[in-house]
């Protein structure tokens, strides 16, 4: 069964962080199904705007179904190429605050057809811009042992990575991978898991982030709000899993250090580099919403403010 439905993540608190001015300018990066644009939206007045983007289609289309405001933008795009198209638009330095709730919907998950799921079985797509790049079907068919196993490692963090890349290549000595289930059972005979979770559950998460690039957009699109938001401008950012969290936490650590100077120089003649974001912390979902849906349960929101303009842009 697929639904169109996505539940928002820690709603409340990633729009409150964003500190919204009525007449500012946000984008929603992951638009998915626009709970949270609608809740920005919410929190402007006739001169505010969003601009949100999705590299989902289905996400976009939805949009133009069921939003009709004029405040609100819908961009089919990765949010990486954020900086260049609101560039283009004279938007740079002007972005009052920017919101991204990383990785796949509700809907994306649910329909077995775009090959998220190890629990349906369905085409072993696994891409959330299903107009460009390879299936993971076709990169499992191409990729060797050794690739397989440092991506299941890297972005699973899946101790067995090697056996499971060995029992794939195995398989597809006497036949293709075409199909969710076939890969999850493959993976099921060589992890044992508690309970609760399933065998396949890191290593779908790491063939997916792989497939779709995602940690390397998340770094780069960080780079690139440094350059987008107004001074006082937030990132709001919600991820949900360490190795996601790592880079986000890592980049707001990096621009809000004050660099320190060399024991006993003269502090008279150093100019002090001003840091470019303001770190205000991190917070999880609250029990509540923990209890009405499960996916809130790894949710880490992280919030910065940028501070000052780069020296070379004064
Ligand atoms: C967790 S959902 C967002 C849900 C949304 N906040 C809501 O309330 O409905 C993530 C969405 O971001 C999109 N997405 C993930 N990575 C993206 C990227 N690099 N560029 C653009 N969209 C991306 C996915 O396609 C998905 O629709």
């Amino acid at each position: 069964m697929t639904s169109n439905h996505h539940q928002s993540v820690m709603f409340t608190e990633s729009i409150d962080v964003l500190n919204i001015k009525i007449g500012g300018i946000y984008i929603d990066a992951t638009f998915g199904r626009g709970g949270h644009t609608q809740g920005i939206l919410d929190r402007l007045d006739k001169s505010g705007s969003v601009i949100a983007f999705d590299q989902d289609i289905h996400a976009v289309e939805f949009a133009k179904e069921n939003f009709n405001d004029e405040r609100l933008t819908v961009i089919h795009s990765a949010f990486t190429h954020m900086e260049e198209i609101l560039s283009e638009r004279n938007l740079s330095g002007k972005i009052d605050g920017i919101l991204m709730d990383l990785g796949v919907s509700s809907p994306q998950l649910d329909n077995a057809d775009r090959g998220f799921s190890f629990n349906t079985d369905g085409p072993l797509d696994m891409r959330m811009d299903q107009t460009s790049g390879i299936s993971a079907a076709q990169w499992l068919e191409n990729a060797d042992a050794v690739e397989i196993a440092n991506v299941i490692y890297e972005f699973g963090e899946e101790k067995k990575s090697r056996h499971i890349a060995s029992a794939i290549k195995r398989y597809q000595q006497d036949k293709a991978i075409t199909t969710t289930l076939q890969l999850a059972n493959i993976i099921a005979g060589v992890v044992r898991t508690k309970k609760n979770k399933h065998p396949a559950t890191r290593s779908f998460q790491a063939i997916r982030i792989f497939i779709n690039q995602e940690l390397k957009q998340l770094a780069e699109t960080l780079d690139q709000s440094i350059n987008l938001l107004a001074p006082e401008g937030r990132l709001s950012i919600i991820s949900f899993h360490s190795i996601e969290d790592r880079i986000v936490k890592q980049f707001i650590q990096k621009h809000s250090k004050q660099k320190q100077l060399p024991k006993g120089l003269p502090v008279m003649n150093i100019e002090l580099e001003q840091t470019l974001f303001k770190n205000l912390g991190k917070q999880f979902a609250s029990k509540d919403e923990v209890k009405n849906n499960k996916r809130s349960r790894s949710a880490i929101l992280r919030v910065a403010q940028r501070t000052a303009l780069k020296a070379e842009e004064c």
